[in-house]
């Protein structure tokens, strides 16, 4: 166990912003993880549970305990039905590495949810997704640690309230568990799943017909290194905002003023449009703010949205949390101003 006061959370967000903790705490073991809760004071308080910190924008020095998992480990457990099988994940696992093993080993159903970043325990709070599948359609159970009682807690798929990026632990069990350990059911057979975005045009560009896992997961990986920027060069959290969902007659009022605005259905009633498509449109791509507060040249501002995805914010270098909240506030005024959409972000702010 690390128990560090006054630590420097640079290395701990994908952000790269310099803000401290008062204490920090990383834990290897459920057992040090119970006794550590059970030890801790309102003076610890408060408490913050944090991954790979890839989807977190630090703005101040946080007045609290930061608790890391470092459990680790990949187990495999068979289930009763012949076709699937259980991964049993500890919490500090990458969430990636858990997919590479997937794919490798013949159990399928994560290869789309390819080098997202961040950690396994991570995954069951936000219900990370991409390419058309989402963490809540392999997550068969979660476990936790009651943060005032140090007692096991186990929450089946259902019972964690699953909905996009969203789940019961964002909400209203905030702050209430710290997750250990999360098992996937993942299937013995392969079902690809192309159909969202590029997949299949980038498959025919390799003359791929009849893809498997590994060939999803390649294509999947260079798609998204082709157009997310590397944090370990640029400073970002992936998606900055969550896609917005419009009532069916908003939609049908944009779509008739913007024929090519891209879409993608939920419901008789609902459409969801994609942010990135939004804030290009209000001509943000590659743009930052000045210091008067104007949109300027990316390449003259600390903050910046992403040349080539503009639902990402980078820190070109020695950004504050300020600077991005900055850039955060103004791309949501001209979005709501252009197309009376609000865009919220799909960071947590701290
Ligand atoms: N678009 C633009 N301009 C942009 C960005 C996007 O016009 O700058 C358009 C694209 O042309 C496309 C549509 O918007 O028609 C959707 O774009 P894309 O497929 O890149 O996906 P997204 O909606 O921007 C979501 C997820 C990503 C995930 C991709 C692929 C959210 C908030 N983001 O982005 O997740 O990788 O789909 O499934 O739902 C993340 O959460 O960090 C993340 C990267």
């Amino acid at each position: 166990m690390t128990d560090i006061k006054d630590y420097n959370l640079l290395n701990n967000n994908t952000f790269g912003i310099s803000e401290d903790c008062r204490r920090f705490v990383q834990f290897d073991t459920v057992g040090e993880l119970r006794s550590l809760l059970i030890s801790l004071t309102p003076a610890d308080s408060p408490l913050l549970v944090m991954g790979g910190g890839s989807n977190l924008l630090l703005t101040k020095r946080f007045e609290g305990t930061v608790l890391r998992s470092n459990i680790k480990g990949i187990e495999v457990m068979e289930c009763e039905d012949s076709d699937s099988v259980f991964l049993r994940c500890g919490s500090g696992e990458c969430f990636d590495d858990v997919v590479a093993y997937s794919v490798e080993h013949g159990y399928y159903g994560a290869e789309n949810l390819s080098i997202i970043p961040g950690d396994v325990g991570a995954s069951a709070v936000q219900n990370i997704g991409a390419y058309g599948c989402e963490a809540k359609d392999i997550i068969h159970k979660v476990e936790a640690l009651d943060v005032c009682t140090g007692e096991t807690a186990v929450f089946s798929n259902e019972e964690c309230r699953y909905g996009y990026r969203h789940s019961r632990f964002k909400g209203e069990w905030k702050g209430k568990y710290v997750i250990t350990h999360v098992t996937y059911k993942l299937s013995k057979n392969f079902v690809p799943h192309l159909e969202y975005g590029n997949i299949i045009a980038e498959l025919d560009k390799r003359g791929i017909t009849n893809p498997d896992a590994k060939d999803v997961r390649k294509v999947i990986i260079d798609i998204r290194n082709a157009k997310l920027p590397d944090p370990k060069v640029e400073g970002n959290a992936g998606s900055f905002f969550m896609n917005p969902v419009a009532s069916k007659e908003k939609f049908l009022s944009l779509l008739s003023d913007y024929p090519s605005m891209p879409h993608y259905h939920i419901d008789e009633d609902h459409e969801k449009i994609p942010a990135g498509w939004l804030i290009e449109q209000c001509g943000w791509k590659g743009c930052g703010l000045s210091s008067e507060g104007n949109m300027a040249d990316g390449a003259e501002c600390k903050a910046a949205v992403h040349s080539k995805q503009a639902l990402v914010l980078v820190n070109k270098g020695g950004a504050t949390g300020a600077d991005i909240v900055a850039l955060s506030d103004a791309i949501r005024r001209s979005v709501r101003e252009k197309f009376g959409v609000d865009i919220y972000p799909e960071v947590n702010f701290l």
